[in-house]
Parts: structure tokens; sequence; C-alpha cells
């Protein structure tokens, strides 16, 4: 494509997979460079005082300093906006920040003041958790309400004349519980409550929240959108007058920016993102099933499972699911366990999730330091409980690997 719109005239309205790996109303570079650039300076110049002055119009739009615009940071959003427009006839903005939970910050502390009340999931990102009740709650005398998600009727009940807020995460972290998002907005709307997810799990690709109702959407782009764990970044999807609201504030005041040079990676991953989901989920389902099967497997968490107890859900409000899941050992013997985890050679032993390469994580080895084991079981969590992001690998070396370790549990 020769830097032309990407609606070709208005004859044809290019798919998604077209727009990500084109770059769409890019002037052509001088020397034809296929892919853009990186705008790697920390200010633009201009040629005269007027010039400047015309920038300052739309500070939000023309570059004039990274921590507010940069051209290839704005690349990289168009195409996440694009991702996740799906059928949404306003305007649709992303903003890029300098990780998810700068990106998670941002949004509440938006829609969050002094006094406000948020309703949210017992079992979101833990830090982000974290962020309610050590930041928002001592600081900012915000109040907050937890409930599990899986019923309208515990939102409905949770709502207080001050709630502002309601925060959700579908699927929810380490057991992957959905909330029904058609019914919370609709809830929402009618108290005047805003709505913000992290759609991290599900990425824009297979889940598209703002066609349901959602007033935020929110990435943690170091997982799928990244792909290759090599970055670190977050953003936020909305209408053009909210993001242009955070970017002036939020965005630019705390300033958590986006790196040019992480922008540029992230635009290099968002074309394969459509082919690395693909493989994600046959490996993902493939290991789930595995899993699901045998002796040794107390219990699989994964909503692309026809026994998920979600599973209607899943398939009515995604349209496709990403690699992470997680499995209960049967056994309690701490020593098995660790040996299970220990002699796995493919997965990795890491936190993160969402790139090439699979990995294991148990919670128990973080939570436990921080939580007592009761708040810890109120989670849905017990020693056993493995998480692992599938990766891109040949899934048969995946379950193979499996297999020989859990020869460990007894
Ligand atoms: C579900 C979820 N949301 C948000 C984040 C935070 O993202 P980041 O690590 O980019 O700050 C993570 C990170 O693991 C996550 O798992």
């Amino acid at each position: 494509m020769k830097n032309k719109s990407m609606s070709d005239n208005n004859e044809h309205a290019f798919h998604i997979q077209t727009k990500t790996v084109h770059d769409q109303n890019q002037t052509r570079d001088p020397y034809g460079a296929v892919v853009q650039p990186i705008y790697q300076n920390s200010l633009f110049t201009f040629d005269s005082w007027q010039a400047i002055e015309a920038a300052f119009n739309d500070k939000i739009n023309n570059p004039i300093y990274t921590r507010g615009c940069n051209p290839t940071v704005a690349l990289a959003e168009q195409k996440i906006a694009d991702l996740a427009k799906g059928d949404i006839s306003q305007e649709i903005k992303a903003k890029l920040f300098g990780s998810g939970m700068a990106a998670i910050s941002a949004g509440m502390l938006h829609f969050l003041k002094a006094g406000d009340h948020v309703v949210t999931l017992n079992n979101i990102y833990g830090p982000s958790i974290s962020f309610i009740n050590d930041f928002l709650k001592p600081k900012m005398n915000v109040e907050v309400s937890f409930v599990s998600g899986i019923n309208i009727d515990e939102f409905e009940q949770a709502i207080q004349p001050n709630t502002k807020l309601i925060y959700l995460e579908s699927p929810s972290s380490a057991i992957f519980t959905l909330q029904n998002l058609s019914e919370i907005t609709e809830l929402a709307k009618r108290y005047g409550i805003k709505t913000m997810i992290d759609n991290t799990w599900a990425t824009p690709l297979y889940q598209k929240p703002l066609e349901l109702g959602i007033d935020l959407e929110m990435h943690s782009c170091s997982k799928y959108l990244g792909g290759h764990s090599d970055i670190v970044a977050g953003v936020l999807i909305g209408s053009q007058a909210l993001i242009d609201a955070i970017h002036v504030c939020e965005y630019e005041l705390l300033g958590a920016k986006m790196a040019p040079i992480e922008a540029s990676l992230l635009i290099r991953s968002l074309r394969t993102l459509d082919l690395r989901m693909a493989r994600h989920q046959d490996n993902a389902l493939k290991v789930a099933e595995f899993l699901e099967n045998h002796p040794k497997i107390a219990k699989v968490n994964y909503p692309g499972l026809k026994s998920f107890p979600q599973a209607k859900l899943a398939t009515v409000q995604m349209t496709g699911c990403s690699g992470l899941l997680s499995f209960q050992l049967a056994a309690d013997d701490l020593g098995q366990i660790k040996q299970f985890f220990n002699s796995l050679k493919l997965f990795q032993i890491g936190v993160s999730w969402g790139g090439h390469e699979s990995l294991i994580y148990a919670p128990a080895i973080g939570y436990l330091k921080e939580q007592t084991p009761a708040q810890f079981a109120k989670m849905g969590l017990s020693l056993g409980d493995m998480r692992i992001s599938v990766g891109l690998e040949n899934v048969d070396d995946l379950i193979a690997d499996l297999t020989k370790s859990l020869i460990n549990i007894i």
C-alpha cells in the first residue's frame, strides 16, 4: 500500500488484519522506508512564532514535546484504536502509557475523586487491588466494595449514592471468571456510573467491550499486544472526548508516557497479533483439554473449555480465547508441587504472560507472602494452583513437557 487512506476512496473498507499490517494515512517516507522510522526525540522545533502557536491550538494531536504527543506513539495508538473500535460509529481513540499499571491508575484517577465509591471484583489483578486499597483508600478517602462479579444482583446491591465507577476484569485474574458486560453496563448507565475494564486477557481482537457499552477499556501491552516479552506498556481506549480529557490531565500531568522505541516495537507486534492469537488459542485449548483429562489434575480454569461454568457467556461476549489458563494439581504436598514446577523444561518460570514463550507461575509464591491462607482461599486459590501462559511452541512438545513433570505428583 502506497500510504493511501485505509478506506481506498470508500470503495472497500479494509479488514482489521489489513489495517494492522499497513500504516494508515502515513506520509511517504523520503527514502521509502517500509517501516516508519522511530521519532526518538524529546521535542519538535518550529519555523516561526506562528507555526508553534498553531501547533499549541491542537496540542493533543500535534507533536510539540514527547510527553504529550509523538508520531511513533500516535501511530501505535491509531492501530490499537482501530482494533478496539468494532462496529461503533463514534470516534474511538487510544492513549498509550509507560505500563499497564500507569494506564489503570490514570483511568481510575480520572473517574474518582475524594469521597467517591468504586465497585470492583475480589480477584482483579493484584496490583490493581493494591492501588485501590493502599492508595485510593488511604490517600484519597475513596470507598470500595468487592463482589465476585458472577451475578448482576451483587453489583446492584453494592451501589451507593457516591458510586462513580464499576471496575471490571473479564476474564478475571487467576481463576478467569467472567462478568456479563452487557448487563453491567445497562445497570451502570441506569445509575449514571462509569465503567472501566481490564481487557488484557481477551485482547481487543477477541473482546470488544466498547461495543458492549463499557466507557473505558484498558490493556497491559506488556502481554499479547507486545507479544514478544520485550516491552512494558499500557493503553486506555475510549471515546475521543474521554481520551482527550485523560490526555490533558492524567496522561500529561502524571507523566507516565510511552517511549517511542517501545511504541515502534508495539507497531511491529500488532502486525502479527491476529496470527499469534490464533496459535495461542489453538495451543491453549489442546493443553487445557489434555490437563482436564489427566488423573493428577483436580481442576482446569479456561473459558475456552466446553466444561467451563460460564462457557455460554464466553461465546456470547468473546469471539476467541487467549493462552492464559490455570489448573489445580491433585496434590497438597508442597514438596511434590515444587518438584512438578521445577522439572518443567519448556514452561519457563516467570510472572508475566502473553509472550511467544510458555511460562508457569504458582499464585501461592506471591500471595502467601502478602496474604493470610484464609484470604488466599477466599480468592478461590490453593497451594496446588498453577497458572500457565501457553506460548507459540509446537503443542505436542508442550504436552510432552507437562506429561513428564506430572509424574512427580503421586
Ligand atoms: C491482568 C493484568 N492487568 C494489568 C497488568 C499490569 O500491566 P503492566 O505489568 O504492564 O503494568 C497485568 C500484569 O501482569 C495483568 O496481568
